[in-house]
């Protein structure tokens, strides 16, 4: 009897599960020596949009889970904003490990799981790079100013990272916990994502809304202490 996954999506599923087994034994930044767990990302296996947080925090570090604590839940409300839930989406983070103290992860920590993200995004394939805050913006676009591009499709000419998909950056939802009055607008951004994801070609944004109907389912600032939960 084969053992072959059956479809693409099976396929993509068992990917990410052994690339989790991978980053669970990763060792090559610092970060491995203070971590309880690594936090893979979790999500749809097939979804059309990726959003790629910052860093797991204290939550996260003892769950395993991203977004596990308040920007979480923030996260989640401006998901049901735009009709989504989290196992429509695909939810990683720059760095897959817990930075001591919820310090900015650095930026040799970055590209040292930078290929991690990569192999994800190329498994899942999403139409729509989603990313919160500047630290995840900073992946894709070093030189953007997320102030300047936020809530809309990042144009520019990116590098091989995102295999085709757009880039829509956001601020992180703990910058919104931080400074209310980021809210509004992150709300707006989040609606014009939904927006722009309700745009894409037929075949693959009608896919993704009858994925949502089957699954019947369930920033920052210089530190990032919002999430110190
Ligand atoms: N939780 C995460 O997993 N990532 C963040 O960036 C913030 C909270």
């Amino acid at each position: 009897m084969s053992t072959e996954p059956a479809t693409s999506s099976d396929r993509a599923a068992l990917e990410l599960v052994t690339l989790a087994k991978e980053i669970a034994s990763c060792t090559l930044c610092d970060l491995s020596s203070t971590r309880t767990q690594t936090v893979p990302g979790e999500g749809s296996p097939t979804a059309s949009v990726v959003f790629v947080g910052e860093a797991p925090g204290a939550r996260e570090d003892r769950t395993g889970r991203p977004f596990a604590g308040a920007s979480g839940r923030l996260l989640d409300d401006l998901l049901a904003s735009i009709a989504m839930r989290r196992t429509d989406v695909y939810i990683v983070n720059t760095v897959k490990c817990r930075p001591p103290d919820n310090r900015n992860p650095r930026p040799a920590e970055i590209a040292a799981c930078a290929p991690f993200l990569e192999r994800q995004l190329r498994q899942i394939q999403p139409r729509v790079i989603a990313t919160l805050g500047r630290f995840a913006l900073s992946v894709f676009a070093p030189e953007a100013q997320l102030g300047e591009v936020h809530g809309r499709p990042f144009a520019q000419t990116l590098g091989p990272i995102l295999h085709g998909a757009t880039l829509f950056p956001l601020y992180h939802p703990a910058a919104a916990l931080h400074n209310g009055s980021l809210r509004p607008t992150l709300e707006r951004d989040m609606a014009a994502l939904g927006a722009f994801m309700a745009m894409l070609p037929r075949d693959v944004a009608g896919e993704a809304t009858l994925r949502q109907a089957d699954s019947g389912s369930h920033g920052s600032g210089a530190t990032r202490g919002g999430e110190a939960e």
